[in-house]
């Protein structure tokens, strides 16, 4: 079912990250890799034309196969309004600083009605732990960005916190047999809460996606709005 359909959602009160100007976004590092955001130049288009042209990468992906030409891959790379509502980064080796995986942090369109992340490893990469460890990275990201009150419309499952504002989450969505996903967001901390069907990128076929998602509570974020205050 799609869960526009859903009788069994709510309106709420929560908090959304205020996702900063390009400029401003935070560059980190795990033990074996840097997140940063994406550059707009030869070198990081390169690096995400291979992604994009992966064919176990983008099996995956919400349009499920390669992309024709590197124009394409530049259209997908420029996909208004990218600054504003988007977070992309670029996930790389530490050592070499080899492109290996593309991440995005999305506030619009709202499957779940919740911002969702996005990512994925490139094939000659998989096995070895890097998704696991970019989320870790990638949440604390998450979790230190600016945030602003916002009404917004979500399956009841994913309603947590008994405050007015109820607390924050974050979606992942893979489609039902992404098992490698499902690990990955398991081993990070998310909860299953919702499945439901949609037709496909193609609208060829109808496929189950399951909705994962990672809470962040709002009692940590107005202890951090008080000791802000205390500060100041
Ligand atoms: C999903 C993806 C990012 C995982 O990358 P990765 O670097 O290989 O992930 P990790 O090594 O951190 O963890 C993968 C986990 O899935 C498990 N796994 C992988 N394939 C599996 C399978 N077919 N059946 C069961 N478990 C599987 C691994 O064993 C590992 O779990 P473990 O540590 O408990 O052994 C990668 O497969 C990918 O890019 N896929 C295409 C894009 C995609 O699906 N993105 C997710 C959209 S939400």
């Amino acid at each position: 079912m799609d869960p526009a359909e859903d009788k069994q959602w709510s309106t709420i009160k929560t908090t959304f990250p205020i996702l900063p100007p390009k400029s401003k976004r935070e560059t980190t590092t795990t033990s074996r890799l840097t997140l940063r955001p994406l550059k707009n130049n030869s070198h990081d288009l390169a690096g995400l034309h291979a992604f994009r042209t992966d064919e176990k990468v983008m099996h995956w992906s919400h349009q499920g196969v390669v992309d024709a030409d590197l124009k394409e891959t530049c259209t997908q790379f420029f996909i208004p309004p990218l600054n504003s509502e988007i977070m992309v980064y670029a996930i790389c080796l530490k050592s070499t600083g080899e492109f290996i995986g593309y991440a995005s942090l999305s506030c619009h369109p709202r499957r779940l009605g919740w911002p969702e992340v996005r990512f994925g490893i490139k094939s000659d990469h998989w096995g070895q732990g890097y998704a696991t460890e970019f989320l870790e990275g990638f949440l604390d990201i998450w979790r230190r960005l600016p945030r602003e009150v916002v009404v917004t419309r979500v399956p009841v499952g994913t309603v947590y916190g008994d405050r007015e504002i109820k607390d924050e989450c974050l979606a992942g969505i893979p489609t039902y047999d992404n098992v490698a996903c499902h690990r990955v967001l398991e081993k990070s901390g998310f909860e299953k809460r919702v499945d439901w069907e949609v037709s496909n990128y193609r609208r060829e076929k109808k496929e189950r996606l399951f909705g994962w998602v990672m809470t962040k509570s709002n009692a940590q974020l107005l202890e951090e709005q008080l000791s802000a205050l205390r500060i100041t």
